[in-house]
């Protein structure tokens, strides 16, 4: 949520930074600003994309070796010019960009207004913008002091990077709950909410903690913390290449992310699991082992489609290892009062792995005593810092706002987990055991068969594209299939979608059936089959449309069903990772035949930094 990128350094600021800011952009789009330092502060912002800007401003005086730049996913005021990031002080001398919410902001704001501030945005960050300067003046100190003495008034998320027209090479940084990298250069030093925006420059990297703050220069980095100690910068190596953040011929992130998929799932799969010699090597599982085998109770938060692989996960995992589940919404689990057992595991589920929600429910969690499992796609992200272990998903950047291989991904390590914990404890049968994992081994291969065949589901698409609303119905393991199939296609083809467990239907969605309402099934084969085969007569009783996910080789439903889409068989426990790929394809589809940017879909933002 907001994306925020600085360079200083020899080179031209500007393109670093408006490069950063487009690579950024899937963390929010309302509007776009930069600020560069080249004898005083020239500010430049925009409502709108990060392109609209760099209209708006050809021809302009861009020139400067300090710069900022915020790519803004609304908070506190409407998205427009005004609110729009970089904020400049009162005195015109600073200039700061801000990621998080200051939730003692209007405390703050009165007292300075009643100093004579006036305000022209709504945002909290102008308000800490002018508490700091506030403070700078009155305390005749200089800026580092300022922020230090600000922050610690300060409740809330924030990462902020402040320019100061008096101090024309430095960029001072603080962070607490959002997430901010400083890559070292030689001479020069690049920041950004992700790694992205320096990928090209250095491999060398710094994941700022909470309560640091940091002086960039050129040729300095200092961190220190909020009591003014200094830390020494732990120095990282990135393992990420520059073409792994671009679209690669495909229209779209979101096309590319689905179309890799195969071989984000081997990569997953890959140095883990070996079918043939029966083993799972799982350093994170392994060294925690004995509190799996021991626990009471696993309780997964995550939210969003990773509570969907959670939900999933608690079907496996009660299944294989005979252990409770529960899986909670990360926001409710944070403010509710929950019990909370010495020794209980708690499972948090994230792709970006710096969720405000999952991350604050984690570390209420672990101040309780309980043991912190991140299953996480970011390296070196909050939530897989704080994790006491875990094991990441391995699926490269996403860069789509709707997540799909980061998806995929999570129910890769989840079942391989559970395989490993009931083998270690002795659920499982042999024979179930070394089955499943010569199926989870053939996932990639048969992901790759789906998308051979994906130009159907477009046919499908542009054949339901005028629907208002669809209902997605599944049963067992695949309910949770139903839920991120109706979420997909909500968030990126803005059509009304619900998600139930297909017997549930009856007791209320079904008064919604009519000739005009898409019902879409995912039917595969398992233990029940013939169940479903019961709903989907049901809904075709009622006039409704049809479109059943089915396992190949099923010749009953094709004769009941407006239109089906085959997947190859797997057994029921590894079938979701195959039934998850039409659900992605039909809302990829059906959003580009509705004209939707299907990459940046509207009020979106993909990493939600904010509660
Ligand atoms: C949906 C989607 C969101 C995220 C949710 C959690 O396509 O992407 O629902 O799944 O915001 O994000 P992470 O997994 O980063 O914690």
């Amino acid at each position: 949520m907001c994306g925020i990128v600085g360079y200083t350094g020899t080179k031209e600021a500007y393109p670093i930074v408006i490069t950063g800011l487009k690579r950024l952009e899937y963390r929010g789009y309302d509007s776009t600003g930069v600020a560069l330092l080249n004898n005083g502060l020239k500010v430049y912002k925009k409502k709108g994309r990060v392109s609209d800007l760099e209209e708006a401003i050809i021809g302009m005086d861009l020139h400067a070796h300090t710069g900022i730049g915020h790519t803004r996913w609304a908070t506190h005021g409407e998205p427009s010019d005004v609110n729009a990031h970089p904020h400049t002080s009162a005195s015109g001398k600073l200039a700061m960009i801000h990621n998080g919410i200051i939730e003692n902001y209007t405390q703050l704001k009165k007292e300075l207004t009643n100093k004579g501030y006036v305000f022209t945005s709504e945002t909290d960050t102008e308000v800490l913008l002018n508490f700091i300067e506030d403070i700078k003046e009155n305390n005749q100190c200089d800026l580092e002091e300022a922020v230090r003495v600000a922050l610690k008034r300060v409740t809330g998320a924030y990462v902020i990077l402040l320019l100061d027209s008096e101090n024309p090479d430095t960029i001072i940084a603080a962070r607490k709950g959002s997430p901010l990298v400083i890559g070292v250069g030689k001479g020069e030093h690049f920041l950004g909410s992700d790694a992205s925006p320096m990928l090209e420059y250095t491999k060398e990297v710094v994941y700022v903690n909470d309560y640091e703050l940091a002086i960039v220069r050129p040729d300095e980095l200092i961190l220190k913390n909020l009591g003014n100690e200094k830390i020494t910068p732990f120095v990282t190596r990135l393992d990420m290449e520059l073409a792994a953040i671009e679209k690669g011929g495909y229209d779209h992130f979101m096309l590319k992310e689905i179309f890799e998929q195969p071989s984000t799932i081997h990569d997953c799969l890959r140095g883990r699991l070996d079918a043939a010699a029966g083993t799972i090597t799982m350093k994170g599982i392994q060294d925690n082992i004995q509190h799996f085998i021991n626990a009471n109770r696993i309780i997964i938060v995550a939210c969003g489609t990773s509570w969907h692989a959670a939900l999933l996960a608690e079907y496996i995992i009660e299944e294989l290892c005979r252990i409770p589940v529960e899986v909670e919404y990360a926001s409710e689990f944070r403010y509710r009062n929950p019990i909370i057992n010495k020794g209980d595991i708690i499972i948090a589920i994230s792709q970006s792995g710096e969720t405000a929600d999952t991350l604050v429910a984690i570390e209420r969690a672990k101040e309780n005593g309980a043991i912190i499992f991140g299953i996480v796609n970011v390296v070196g992200s909050s939530i897989a810092r704080i994790s006491n272990g875990g094991a990441y998903t391995h699926a490269g950047p996403e860069i789509g706002v709707a997540s799909t291989k980061a998806f995929t991904g999570q129910l890769a390590v989840l079942t391989m987990m559970a395989l490993k914990i009931a083998k270690e404890k002795g659920t499982i049968s042999d024979e179930r055991y070394t089955d499943l994992l010569f199926e989870l081994e053939a996932v990639p291969e048969k992901v790759d068969a789906i998308l051979k065949t994906a130009e159907q589901l477009k046919t499908i698409a542009l054949k339901y594209k005028g629907a208002a609303d669809a209902l997605y119905l599944g049963r067992g393991y695949n309910f949770p299939i139903a839920l991120e199939g109706a979420l997909k296609l909500k968030e990126i083809s803005y059509i009304h979608a619900e998600g139930y467990p297909a017997a549930e239907m009856k007791h209320g969605p079904i008064a919604l059936v009519d000739e005009n309402l898409p019902v879409v099934f995912i039917a595969t084969k398992d233990s029940y089959h013939e169940k479903i085969v019961s709903n989907i007569q049901e809904i075709k009783a009622r006039k409704g449309k049809v479109i059943a996910i089915i396992t190949e080789g099923d010749d009953l439903i094709p004769g009941m069903a407006d239109d089906v889409f085959y997947v190859p068989p797997a057994d029921e426990i590894i079938a979701p990772m195959l039934s998850t790929i039409p659900m992605q394809l039909l809302s990829y589809y059906m959003g580009i035949a509705r004209g939707v940017d299907v990459d940046k879909p509207r009020n979106l933002a993909k990493s939600v930094t904010v509660e």
